[in-house]
């Protein structure tokens, strides 16, 4: 592989105006990937990602005007495209109220791409459908998933209610930042043997290649991008080598100037090694029903389990439905179900600590030693030096 990675027929599409770098910026939510970040990527040549957590605050508060979430997702996505012409989003399945009226606003705002994980996105084809009116939308639907087991659900359930297949997949690894894939069962079970029992490359990699090279067809290749733990030009040439397109990455760019992140999440990541990184166990498991990684340093981590908070909550309101009411994991929100975003994902960006935080971030921190901006941490991976850059 040359110097620099493009991608140049495999992941290049209708909807995507030139080629690319085969790197996907993971979505972030709670504020950390918004328009700068994502742009910021894009402009450097990767795929940025903004996620559709809590834009109707944090767009709402960019722009100065109050959006619902459709609107903020079509905003966010309009004025990412603006930048370079290229936008994707990111949206979680298991944030149930807003889903629907992400994938409007996605779909309004002239998004290329949607990513959706945390949950089976198996309505995704039907509902982008409805929104554009049309089957012919040109928009790239990739979820995420962690086993083949998983993708299989998806596929059969892409074709069987909608006539679709993926246009590309995101294997999401056990070293990965935010909510994992695998059940608390399976890592208990595991134990100690975790990262090696669930191994990306030796153990979830080769039957998710062996599936999709079943499904796919001349005409619609379904490449596969993994995630978790890839930090360096060398890791982006190891998956492309065990027959990955290419590669999703979140904790270097929630590092980054271009990050939403509050200053003391980006110099926790710094200031933090490996052992760090912790699993969240039963108890402090986040009340999505996933296992969560969090970083020792995190206010929320420091007051200790026997602090009264000794939980989280992620946007519980936001979890909550009118059909479906999913209470927090362990009784009631510290932050309450009217307006718990206001303490968990304060104004984007720039204020420092705020007591019961939590910061979520992937295995292999040891290396991100500084704040850097979000184009340096493309042109490392892709293979292109400084001087190339320039
Ligand atoms: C701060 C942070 C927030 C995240 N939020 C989301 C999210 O909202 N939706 C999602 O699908 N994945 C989320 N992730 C996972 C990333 O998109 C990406 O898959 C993962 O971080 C890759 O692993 P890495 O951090 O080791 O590179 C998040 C990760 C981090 C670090």
């Amino acid at each position: 592989v040359g110097v620099a990675l493009l991608l140049e027929k495999i992941f290049y599409e209708e909807w995507m105006d030139k080629p690319r770098f085969p790197v996907i910026q993971g979505g972030m939510g709670g504020g950390i990937s918004l328009e700068e970040l994502a742009s910021a990527v894009n402009y450097a040549g990767a795929m940025g990602v903004v996620s559709s957590v809590a834009l109707d605050q944090f767009t709402s508060a960019r722009v100065g005007e109050k959006l619902n979430q459709m609107e903020a997702a079509a905003r966010e996505v309009a004025d990412t495209k603006k930048a370079c012409g290229f936008a994707a989003i990111n949206i979680m399945v298991k944030l149930v109220r807003d889903y629907e009226a992400s994938v409007e606003g996605a779909v309004k705002g002239g998004a290329n791409m949607i990513i959706s994980g945390a949950g089976l996105p198996i309505e995704l084809p039907t509902l982008v459908e409805k929104f554009a009116g049309t089957k012919d939308h040109h928009i790239a639907l990739v979820p995420i998933v962690s086993s083949a087991r998983a993708l299989r659900i998806i596929i059969e359930r892409y074709w069987m209610n909608a006539n679709h297949l993926p246009d590309a997949v995101v294997l999401a690894g056990p070293k990965c930042g935010g909510h994992l894939g695998f059940s608390y069962r399976e890592i208990e079970a595991s134990g100690e043997n975790f990262l090696k029992d669930y191994d990306l490359f030796d153990v979830l990699l080769t039957p998710v290649l062996k599936l999709v090279k079943k499904y796919e067809t001349k005409e619609h290749k379904i490449p596969v991008f993994v995630a978790g733990g890839i930090r360096t030009h060398e890791d982006v040439i190891h998956a492309i080598k065990q027959g990955a397109t290419g590669v999703q990455v979140g904790t270097p760019f929630a590092a980054s100037y271009e990050s939403g992140a509050c200053n003391d999440f980006k110099n926790t990541i710094i200031r933090s090694s490996n052992a760090d990184v912790m699993l969240g166990s039963r108890e402090w498991g986040s009340p999505t029903g996933y296992p969560f990684r969090y970083l020792r340093g995190s206010p929320l981590a420091q007051l200790g389990k026997n602090a009264e908070n000794n939980y989280f909550c992620i946007c519980s309101a936001l979890l909550s439905s009118t059909k479906t009411d999913i209470p927090s994991r362990n009784g009631d929100c510290p932050w309450g179900y009217v307006k718990p975003l206001d303490k968990l994902c304060p104004a984007n960006g720039k204020e420092n600590v705020i007591p019961n935080r939590l910061y979520t971030s992937g295995t292999e921190i040891d290396g991100i030693k500084e704040i850097r901006h979000a184009a340096d941490i493309v042109n490392e991976l892709a293979g292109i030096s400084c001087a190339e850059a320039k």
